[in-house]
């Protein structure tokens, strides 16, 4: 019982925060974040136009997704770019999570095939890229 309630009040604590804060995800910190991205760095360059296994995330925040040159995408790329997916921080954030499962929640499918298969479940730790992202533009 002690235990469970150890796990759930941070969870609830982190939810009350981003009730009141009106936008959930502003909280990260860029500092924290430089050294996270090394959790992306073997797959994405920060540098325009360096594609690696993924596609360079330069300029990613407000770029509409699956847009980077020279860069091949899993179709569901393009589906979800037509029905408008833009990588805003919150999007963002909520795409780290779990990026298929992102995916096909907003192309409106069951399943889809993408090649970003890694998973961030800390919230703080997807803040805290998110913020990084944001202060490099
Ligand atoms: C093991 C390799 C790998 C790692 C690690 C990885 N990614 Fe990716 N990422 C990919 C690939 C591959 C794609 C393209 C997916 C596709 O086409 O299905 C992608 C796509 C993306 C996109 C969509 C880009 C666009 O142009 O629409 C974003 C944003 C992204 N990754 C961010 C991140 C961030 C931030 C991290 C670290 C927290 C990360 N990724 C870690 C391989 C990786």
């Amino acid at each position: 019982m002690k235990n469970s309630f150890k796990a759930i009040a941070p969870v609830a604590l982190a939810f009350a925060v981003a009730l009141t804060s009106g936008n959930a995800f502003a909280a990260g910190d860029a500092a924290k974040g430089e050294k996270a991205f090394k959790r992306c760095s073997a797959c994405h360059s920060l540098e325009e136009g360096k594609n690696k296994v993924g596609p360079s995330l330069h300029n990613i925040i407000g770029r509409t997704a699956g847009t980077v040159d020279g860069y091949k995408y899993s179709d569901v790329f393009a589906e979800a770019a037509e029905k408008g997916l833009v990588w805003e921080p919150d999007q963002l954030v909520a795409y780290l999570e779990d990026p298929k499962k992102y995916l096909a929640a907003f192309v409106g499918k069951d399943k889809v095939r993408s090649k970003m298969a890694n998973k961030f479940k800390k919230l703080e730790l997807r803040q805290d890229i998110v913020a990084y992202l944001e202060s490099l533009q």
